[in-house]
C-alpha cells in the first residue's frame, strides 16, 4: 500500500510503499479516508515528543477518519505501531474505535480530530467550563483556537476573547462567535489589553495553546480563580513566572494531553464534535492534500499552515 514512510527518526516521511497491516486478535484494518497532520506528527516523527522515538521504518501520523471491512465510519487516534495513519489503510484496536456522526464530510470529521477534541475537551472536560463564565482563548487563529472560540460559545460561555498575531484572521475569530478580540503586537501592554478586552466578564478560563509572554499577560489579567489550560507551547516552551502571582490570584494551572482523556468522554466529545459540525454550528478550515504530496504537508505545518491540513490518501 502507499503510506508515508518514516525511514529514519528526525527524517521527514517520504511517499512510498509499505507492508499491507495484518490484523491480530482485536484489532481491525481501516481503510483510511482522511487524515490530520498534527503538531504532534511531526513532534513524535522528529523524537522531541516526550513518548520516546518512533519505531523505523514505520507510518508517520497518528490520527484519522476512515471505514472498517463492515462499512463502519470510523475515527482513531492510536494505530498500532509500525502503522500510521498516513496510509492507505492502517491497523486500530477494535476497542478504541470512535463513531463519526453522519452528515459530516471525512476531511472535516478527521480535522476534528486531535484539534477539535484539543479544545473541546480542554472546555469541557480540564476547565469544566461553566454556563456564564468568561473564556480567552490563546492562539485563536490557529487550529485548536479557532475550534475552542466555537466550543466555548457552544457549550454557553458568556464572554469569549480571541488573541492572537494576526488582526486579519482574528476578524474570523468574529465571524465564529467571539465577543472581542486581542492582537498580541511586540511591545503591547498585554495584561491591560486583556483586562479591558474582558471588561466586566473578567476572565475565568484561559485556552493556552502558547505558553510564553502571552500566558503570562492572560496571568496577570485573570479573575481571581481563574484556570488556565495548558495545551501547547507555540510561543515560548519556558516563561518566568513570580509565585505571587499564582497565589495572589488563586490560579489553577492544568496540563492537558487528549490522549490522556478517558476514552468514553474522548467518545462523547467526538461525537458532539461531529454532529456539530454535520449542523454547521462548528466550522472547521481545512486544506485537503493527496498522501503523495506529504512533503509539502510536511512543511506548511512546520512552517505554520493557514488551517487545518488533511491528507486524502
Ligand atoms: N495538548 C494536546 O493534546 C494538544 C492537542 C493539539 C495541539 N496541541 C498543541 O497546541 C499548539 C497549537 O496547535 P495548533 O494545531 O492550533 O497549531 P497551529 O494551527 O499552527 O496554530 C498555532 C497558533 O499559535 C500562534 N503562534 C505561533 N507562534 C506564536 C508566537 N511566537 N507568539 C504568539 N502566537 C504564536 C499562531 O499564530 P499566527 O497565526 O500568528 O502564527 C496560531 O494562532 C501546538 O503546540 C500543538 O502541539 C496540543
Amino acid at each position: 500500500m502507499k503510506a508515508a514512510v518514516l525511514d529514519d527518526v528526525g527524517v521527514p516521511p517520504r511517499y512510498g510503499d509499505f507492508a499491507e497491516p495484518e490484523p491480530g486478535e482485536g484489532q481491525v484494518v481501516v481503510d483510511v479516508a482522511a487524515a490530520g497532520v498534527n503538531q504532534l506528527d511531526l513532534a513524535k516523527a522528529s523524537g522531541s515528543f516526550y513518548t520516546g522515538p518512533p519505531p523505523v521504518p514505520s507510518v508517520a501520523g497518528s490520527d484519522g477518519v476512515g471505514r472498517t471491512a463492515h462499512g463502519r465510519r470510523v475515527y482513531f487516534d492510536a494505530p498500532v505501531a509500525p502503522f500510521g495513519s498516513w496510509a492507505q489503510r492502517t491497523l486500530v484496536p477494535e476497542t478504541d474505535l470512535l463513531d463519526v456522526a453522519a452528515g459530516v464530510d471525512d476531511a472535516t470529521a478527521a480535522a476534528l480530530g486531535n484539534t477539535g477534541l484539543a479544545a473541546w475537551l480542554a472546555l469541557s472536560w480540564r476547565a469544566r467550563l461553566q454556563p456564564g463564565e468568561s473564556v480567552l482563548v490563546l492562539g485563536a487563529t490557529g487550529a485548536v483556537g479557532s475550534v475552542a472560540v466555537q466550543a466555548a460559545k457552544a457549550l454557553g460561555a458568556s464572554h469569549v476573547i480571541a488573541a492572537a498575531r494576526d488582526p486579519e484572521r482574528l476578524k474570523v475569530a468574529r465571524q465564529h462567535g467571539a465577543d472581542a478580540t486581542v492582537v498580541l503586537a511586540p511591545g503591547a501592554d498585554l495584561p491591560a489589553a486583556f483586562r479591558q478586552a474582558a471588561g466586566e466578564h473578567g476572565i475565568d478560563v484561559i485556552i493556552d495553546p502558547l505558553w510564553g509572554e502571552p500566558g503570562l499577560a492572560a496571568m496577570q489579567a485573570a479573575s481571581r480563580g481563574a484556570r488556565l489550560v495548558q495545551i501547547g507551547a507555540s510561543a515560548d516552551p519556558t516563561i518566568d513566572l513570580p509565585a505571587t502571582l499564582v497565589r495572589s490570584a488563586e490560579l489553577e494551572i492544568l496540563g492537558f494531553v487528549v490522549f490522556r482523556v478517558p476514552l468514553q468522554a474522548r467518545r462523547d466529545a467526538y461525537r458532539s464534535l461531529t454532529e456539530r459540525a454535520a449542523r454547521g454550528e462548528i466550522a472547521v478550515d481545512v486544506i485537503r492534500l493527496p498522501l503523495a504530496d506529504v512533503a509539502s504537508a510536511w512543511e506548511q505545518e512546520q512552517h505554520g499552515a493557514r488551517a487545518k491540513l488533511v491528507l486524502a490518501p
